[in-house]
């Protein structure tokens, strides 16, 4: 009653802000993404009866704060299959946490496909997808192949992820930089709750079937300059309701901002880049391979960068035969 799976997090180009239900976490609007070859996580899921509680520890350390919700996640889907073991749950992130890289999409897909198999569970990769809805919405994204759309869907079963494209259909980068190892002091699930105290939440809802239908387009044509614009703007237009939210929620510091600054800059001199941004401080830079690699050196070399992670599209959540335990 053990199994492991890897998944990747996801970077969105249209995001997902705010939820028109909680407990089912059904996101006010659709979403659009790309799945990251070089942010993941690999988690192992044991249920047996000789544990005594649920254990789970990530990166190496036992887990309190977020235990709640990974055991919450357990409960489901020990309920689907009827089992009362307890279990262990051992999981990698192949990146730093809470920082606005995503590991709680890499890790709620990862946990809810290990625990799923571990339990011989045999569902469809929708089942999939809207199981790791509930443990942490952007996880759905992560359960298909490549580019994603998650439909927002009215009930728990509307609401899933599949894949637009296979991640070989556009050779798309994201190059992640990171300014700085702080981890984020409100977390995004709380975040999310904030959205309907600003004023510009409704502005952005009134948008945003627009928006995914734009973008769906920019993919279809590999139209880069249409997608990055579109997601830079997304992105600008997800944090003013961040921003003008009550109590107001800043993501940013310092490197964010002059990262911001520089990308515009390198823009008006040619270079076609943009960037998109999470709740957090790191940014992700929408490139081709071509100017990521001319420019990663570059940024490596400005004081306020900590590290790089250069990206690629990737294959969704799967199960694997290395255990971490
Ligand atoms: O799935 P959560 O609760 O971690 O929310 C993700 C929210 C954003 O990263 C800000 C946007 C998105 O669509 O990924």
């Amino acid at each position: 009653m053990k199994a492991t799976a890897q998944a990747p997090s996801n970077i969105a180009f249209i995001k997902y802000w705010g939820r028109k239900d909680e407990e089912m976490r059904l996101p006010e609007n659709g979403s659009i993404s790309m799945n990251l070859s070089h942010l993941t996580t690999k988690t192992t899921v044991e249920f047996s009866n000789t544990y005594t509680t649920d254990e789970v520890i990530i990166d190496g350390k036992i887990i309190i704060e977020e235990q709640n919700r990974v055991i919450t996640q357990l409960e489901r889907i020990r309920a689907l299959g009827k089992s009362q073991y307890f279990a262990k749950v051992v999981s990698q992130n192949s990146f730093p946490s809470g920082t606005g890289l995503s590991s709680s999409a890499s890790g709620f897909a990862a946990l809810t496909a290990a625990a799923a198999k571990a339990l011989d569970l045999n569902l469809s990769e929708r089942e999939l997808s809207i199981l790791a809805r509930q443990g942490s919405g952007s996880a759905c994204r992560s359960i298909p192949n490549g580019f994603v759309e998650w439909l927002d869907g009215n009930t728990s079963e509307t609401s899933y992820a599949e894949s637009l494209y296979p991640p070989e259909y556009w050779n798309l980068c994201d190059l992640v930089v990171i300014v700085s190892q702080e981890k984020k002091a409100i977390a995004t699930s709380e975040g999310q709750t904030r959205v309907s105290t600003s004023p510009f939440f409704e502005i952005r809802q009134q948008k945003i079937a627009t928006k995914i239908k734009d973008l769906k387009q920019a993919l279809a044509a590999k139209d880069f300059e249409k997608l990055g614009e579109l997601s830079e703007r997304e992105a600008m237009e997800m944090h003013a309701v961040m921003l003008t939210s009550w109590p107001s929620l800043i993501y940013w510091m310092e490197g964010t901002l002059k990262l911001m600054k520089q990308i515009q800059e390198w823009r008006k001199a040619g270079v076609p880049v943009f960037f998109t941004l999470n709740t957090g401080q790191d940014v992700h830079l929408l490139c081709e391979e071509k100017t990521a690699k001319d420019i990663e050196p570059k940024i490596r070399e400005l004081p306020y960068v900590y590290d790089t992670i250069l990206n690629y599209p990737a294959v969704g959540t799967k199960i694997i035969d290395k255990h971490l335990f």
